[in-house]
């Protein structure tokens, strides 16, 4: 198995590292997978941006195993049913692991517009919930969500297969 992930901020970055440490299986950027060979097994690992999986288009061809794909909010956004489906994925494991953002004012180009855009409208909503005021604040000030813990039923699948 060969750990590929996409990551733009680093936090899914951290994730891959950490899978690769605990399996040791070996980890590639998916700028790199080039260098798999068709029968090479792999668990992608990417970030979530408007609910789709980054790195996804570049491993479908491959032998794909797993997917795990990082986003802000406690569990996978827009919800877990909706990523599966706008990603194409539902013969393929999916686990959802929290990662983290910088803050917005450190992001750059669409990516910083789109956030601004985001945040505009979560702020405009009437009822806000504990869960929503978590989010926000989190866009704004920056959140390191990432936890080895956070690991443990990708672990578990790989140890069961
Ligand atoms: C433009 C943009 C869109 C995003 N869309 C989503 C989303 O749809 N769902 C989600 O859970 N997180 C979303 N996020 C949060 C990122 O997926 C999260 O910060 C991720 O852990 C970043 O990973 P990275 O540091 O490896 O790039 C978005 C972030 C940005 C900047």
């Amino acid at each position: 198995m060969v750990i590929v992930y996409e990551s733009k901020t680093g936090f899914t970055k951290k994730y891959a590292m950490m899978l690769a440490e605990r399996t040791k299986y070996k980890v590639l950027n998916v700028k790199d997978v080039s260098s798999l060979n068709a029968d090479d097994e792999v668990i992608l690992l990417g970030w979530l941006k408007a609910g789709k999986i980054q790195g996804i288009s570049k491993v479908r061809k491959l032998n794909l195993k797993a997917v795990c794909a990082t986003g802000l909010a406690r569990t996978a956004e827009p919800s877990p049913e909706t990523v599966i489906e706008r990603n194409k994925i539902k013969d393929i494991p999916f686990f959802y692991l929290r990662g983290g953002c910088l803050p917005v004012d450190e992001l750059k180009g669409m990516d910083k517009l789109m956030i601004k855009m985001f945040l505009k409208m979560l702020k405009s909503r009437r009822d806000k919930d504990e869960e929503l005021i978590e989010s926000i604040t989190h866009m704004e000030k920056g959140y390191d969500g990432v936890d080895d813990k956070n690991l443990e039923p990708v672990l578990k699948w790989l140890e069961n297969r």
